[in-house]
Order: C-alpha cells, then structure tokens, then sequence
C-alpha cells in the first residue's frame, strides 16, 4: 500500500516539490495550502492530519517575513512557532512522523566554518527566534521528529507567490534598468526547492529523525550568487557589490550562514550540486513554467 503523506504549506516553494517528489516515488500525498489548512487552527490541523490518516507530516508552511517579523512578531511566532505545537500535537495524536524545516538563521553567523547540526544557534532577530521555537515545539512533542535546516531556498513556487526568491527579484531588479546592489559580505548556502525536497524524502525514506542541514552547493555571498544568476539568465545589468553596512535592513542577519550538509553525505544522501548548476536548473523550471509544459 502506498504510504500517506500530507505536505503543509503546499503551495510554497518548498510544498510544491515535496508534493511532486512524494507522488513521483508514489505516495498517496495531499497538499494543502493556508486557505485549505491554517496551521494556526489547531482543530483544523488535527481533523485534516488524523481525516486522512497521515503517516508522515511534512510541515513546509512558514512565515519568512524576515524583516516584517520586526514590526510583527506575534505574527511570525503564531505560524513558526506556536503552529508547529499544533502540528507536532496533531502527529502524536496518530502517531504520524513530522518533518520540520528551519533556517540557518538559527545561527549568529560569527563561525568561519560551514554550520554543523551541533553547533551553537544565536538567533539574532523575531523571525529567527520563532524558527528557533517551533524546532522546539516539535522535539518537545515527539520523540522522532526529522528537522531539516536549509538556507536561501530557491524554486520555481516562487513564480506564483507573492514572497516570490532572491532569483526573481534580481531578474525583476534587472529589469528596471537601475544599477542592483548586493551584499558581498554576507554569506549563505542558496538551495534549490526541488533538490532539498528530494533529500529530505531521501531522508525519510531512510527513516532519519533528529536534525539535519541541507543547504546549497559550496558557500557563497548574495553578490556571488546574483552575479551567478545573471551569466546563467545570460543577461549583463550593472551589478555592484554593496555591504551590510551600506544597506541596513530592519531585521538583523547572520553574516556566515553556509551550512554543513556533512552530516547528510555521512548517511548516505548525494552531495548537492553546485550553486551555477542549481541555478540552470532552476531556468530550465522556470521556462517550463512560462511555456505552460508540466514538468
Ligand atoms: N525561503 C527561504 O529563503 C528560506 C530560507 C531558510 C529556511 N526556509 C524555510 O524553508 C521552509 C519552506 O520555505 P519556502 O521558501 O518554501 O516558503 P514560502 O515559499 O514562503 O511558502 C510558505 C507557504 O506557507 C504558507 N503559509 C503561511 N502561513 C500559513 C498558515 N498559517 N497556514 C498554512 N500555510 C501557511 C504560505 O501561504 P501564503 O502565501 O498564503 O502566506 C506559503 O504558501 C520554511 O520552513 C522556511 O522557514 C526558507
């Protein structure tokens, strides 16, 4: 019999690949999105969780406002925080396994080395404290829980929600015709939607629980990874280098927030692409999309 899985957050960047790669490797997976599903609706969550007898519980809804968490943290700590303990409960009542995502903003960003699952979390802001929680929240509730930290997700679900990714709104910034200023020296693992929905279904697969990292290829700065995007879009806007002292942002960020995926490699999962190969298949995606072909 098929296992049954249900992906929250289904039609983020995340959901939309976790529900492609579980129907692929023929799960029976339902998707549900916040107009479906509120994470936040505690009897909401567990009728739809136990209604059709999840065995796993793939938690990809977030609020990733990282800047607007400033201004309204309640907010982001209802859906990152408070709404994990709705699932985390719901799976316990069923027995059902979770899988968590978080971010590698957990972290300080004052390491010189890529992040490993034991290394020390300083989250520096409101978003980054509420993902920090509800990690929490789901090691407090069951005792197998996989979480796995990513890093600058990247997919083609972007193209349709109103966060949109870093890729489009460099492609949207080119387009205005104005000089783009990036960061040179923050630095991250961008990841590609469709290849951490594959390890971490991998993962699963395996039956790991606990926490792991899965970030993007070799670590690299935003102004690094924008220059990448646009030799791969084969387009040449006028890109400067700017810093994080030039360009104040509300939320504070972590200036190293490379992750380890060593962790992942020891137990078996392939090693990510590189970043410029993440990002050619991310076009690929994106003109399939555009030219209406499923993929
Ligand atoms: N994006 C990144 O750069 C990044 C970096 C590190 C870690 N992560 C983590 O990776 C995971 C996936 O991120 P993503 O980029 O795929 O996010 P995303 O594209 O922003 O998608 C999140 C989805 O969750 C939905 N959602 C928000 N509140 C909800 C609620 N109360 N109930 C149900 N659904 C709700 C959103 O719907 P609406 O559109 O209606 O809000 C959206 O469809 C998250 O845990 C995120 O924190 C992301």
């Amino acid at each position: 019999m098929n296992r049954r899985a249900v992906v929250l957050g289904s039609a983020g960047q995340l959901g939309v690949e976790l529900v492609r790669e579980l129907r692929a490797r023929d799960y029976a997976a339902m998707g549900w999105d916040r107009d479906e599903v509120d994470i936040t609706d505690i009897a909401a969550v567990e009728n739809a969780i136990a209604g059709f007898d999840a065995e796993v519980v793939f938690n990809a809804a977030a609020y990733n406002q990282v800047d607007v968490a400033e201004e309204e943290p309640r907010a982001a700590f209802e859906v990152n925080a408070l709404a994990v303990r709705n699932i985390a409960l719901a799976c316990r009542q069923i027995d059902a396994r979770l899988v968590h995502f978080s971010t590698d903003y957990v972290f300080d960003g004052l390491a010189r080395h890529p992040y490993a699952e034991d290394d020390p979390t300083h989250p520096l802001g409101a978003y980054a404290v509420s993902k920090l929680a509800g990690e929490l929240y789901a090691q407090a509730y069951l005792d197998r829980v996989l979480i796995v930290r990513t890093s600058g997700l990247f997919g083609a679900g972007g193209l349709t929600t109103a966060r949109g990714n870093f890729v489009e709104l460099m492609l949207r910034l080119a387009g205005s015709g104005q000089p783009i200023r990036v960061v040179e020296d923050h630095v991250a693992s961008p990841t590609f939607a469709p290849l951490l929905a594959a390890r971490t279904v991998d993962l699963v697969d395996r039956g790991g629980s606990g926490l792991f990292h899965i970030g993007g290829g070799a670590p690299i700065s935003w102004f690094q990874f924008a220059r990448t995007i646009f030799e791969v879009a084969g387009s040449k806007p006028m890109l400067l280098a700017t810093n994080e002292r030039e360009y104040r942002t509300r939320a504070k960020r972590p200036k190293y927030s490379a992750l380890s995926n060593a962790k992942m490699e020891r137990v078996g999962l392939a090693p990510m692409p590189p970043v410029r190969e993440a990002v050619e298949g991310y076009f690929a995606e994106r003109s399939r999309a555009f030219s209406g072909i499923p993929a």
